[in-house]
């Protein structure tokens, strides 16, 4: 990654000085490690923030006027706050377009602002590259704005930006992360009450290892939708069967689950029974995090590849075989596909001793027969948005 003061040399190159309010800030990708497909249905998850992250720089204008320079695409844009709609020519100008707006709505006033930002974090792979560029914008924002957000409510607000403005129906987890993922803690969060618990994940015998599968997540974004309609058909099933306000899947117990799956039609069961057990993994994930038993969470993350796999039908045979690869390394204590699916990254918990062995036996592996050096992040749970200090 460029280092900030070369950054700020192409910064003042190419705006000129406003002589306002400068900073620097950054925001993180997440990878969740369990608790996939289950935040849109009010349950449980438990990601971590990773060292991928997003770094803009930016300065106040007395105008209404925005300057945006993606340092990495090379690519640049020029917008009003007075009118945002979304662009339909320069389509990553929504993500910073969508969280002004949302600003806006909520009521914050905006001055325009120059910005440049550059990110490390491989778009399309499922390290929620979007959430982290609308994070930041947004703490950008607040900061140069001198305005007071919480990052509870700079996550919701982010995550509006995306259903409403950039049109995807993402569940809250990438957003929360990104804004309060914590260095050594995953984050549990209840996406029913966005509660949140930071649970401590260091042990210098254990590590996270990410495996890009290099296949992009091609029907993500119907697919996430028909998984959300189908979790919507269950709930309304239970919601005739249970006589107590259902709401959504995370209110159905296994048992309630299996008295009544039979009569559901074949896939819609299997999409329920997905997130019903999902949430359960989750919460005995959480206990077994408490009780450093690295050996049950990893056994949990497997059972969370084969449901994810076998009854949410969202993986691919490129995730499949890193799967099957690295189950067959030593060292590994558990292994999943992460994030929403078709494609993107496996996450992988493994003892530290083995790290050096695995990267090389799984390249070998998977280039084998696919022709595709897969690429392998080592991420310990990294800190989510701040400020970035000026020299
Ligand atoms: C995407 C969404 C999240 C979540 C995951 C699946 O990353 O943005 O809200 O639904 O998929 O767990």
């Amino acid at each position: 990654m460029q280092d900030l003061n070369k950054l700020w040399k192409i910064f003042n190159e190419k705006f000129t000085d406003t002589g306002l309010v400068k900073g620097a800030f950054s925001a993180p990708g997440r990878v969740n490690l369990i608790g996939e497909h289950t935040d849109y249905n009010e349950g449980f998850v438990l990601p971590i923030a990773i060292g991928k992250k997003i770094i803009m720089l930016g300065q106040l204008r007395s105008d209404r006027l925005v300057q945006v320079f993606d340092f990495g695409y090379k690519v640049e844009a020029k917008f009003s706050l007075s009118n945002l709609s979304p662009s339909k020519k320069d389509i990553w100008t929504n993500y910073l377009m969508g969280v002004m707006d949302e600003m806006q709505k909520a009521g914050y006033p905006l001055q325009g602002v120059n910005l440049i930002f550059i990110s490390n974090i491989p778009k399309g792979a499922g390290l929620s590259s979007s959430a982290a560029l609308e994070v930041v914008t947004a703490l950008t924002m607040a900061k140069l704005n001198l305005l007071e957000i919480k990052p509870v409510e700079m996550a919701l607000l982010c995550r509006r930006a995306e259903n409403n403005f950039v049109g995807v129906s993402c569940g809250i987890m990438d957003q929360y992360v990104s804004c309060l993922g914590q260095k050594n803690y995953t984050l549990f969060i209840d996406c029913r009450s966005n509660d949140y618990e930071l649970i401590p994940f260091k042990d210098p015998n254990y590590q996270v290892l990410i495996c890009n599968s290099k296949i992009k997540r091609g029907l993500v974004n119907s697919e996430y939708n028909r998984r959300r309609e189908e979790c919507k058909i269950a709930t309304e099933f239970f919601k005739h069967k249970l006589n107590r306000e259902i709401r959504a899947l995370r209110d159905i117990t296994i048992d309630e689950y299996k008295k009544y799956q039979a009569q559901l039609p074949e896939i819609i069961s299997r999409r329920a029974r997905h997130v019903i057990s999902e949430n359960y993994r989750v919460q005995a994930g959480v206990q077994a995090l408490r009780m450093r038993n690295y050996s049950t969470f990893g056994q949990l993350m497997i059972e969370s590849h084969h449901s994810l796999k076998n009854d949410y039908e969202i993986s691919c045979a490129e995730l499949d075989l890193l799967v099957d690869l690295s189950l067959k390394q030593k060292g590994v204590l558990g292994v999943r596909m992460t994030g929403a699916g078709f494609g993107g990254c496996t996450v992988n918990l493994l003892r530290r001793e083995h790290i050096d062995a695995f990267e090389k036996t799984i390249k070998q592996g998977y280039k084998k027969i696919t022709g595709i050096i897969p690429d392998i992040y080592v991420t310990p749970p990294a800190e989510g948005a701040k400020v970035i200090k000026l020299r």
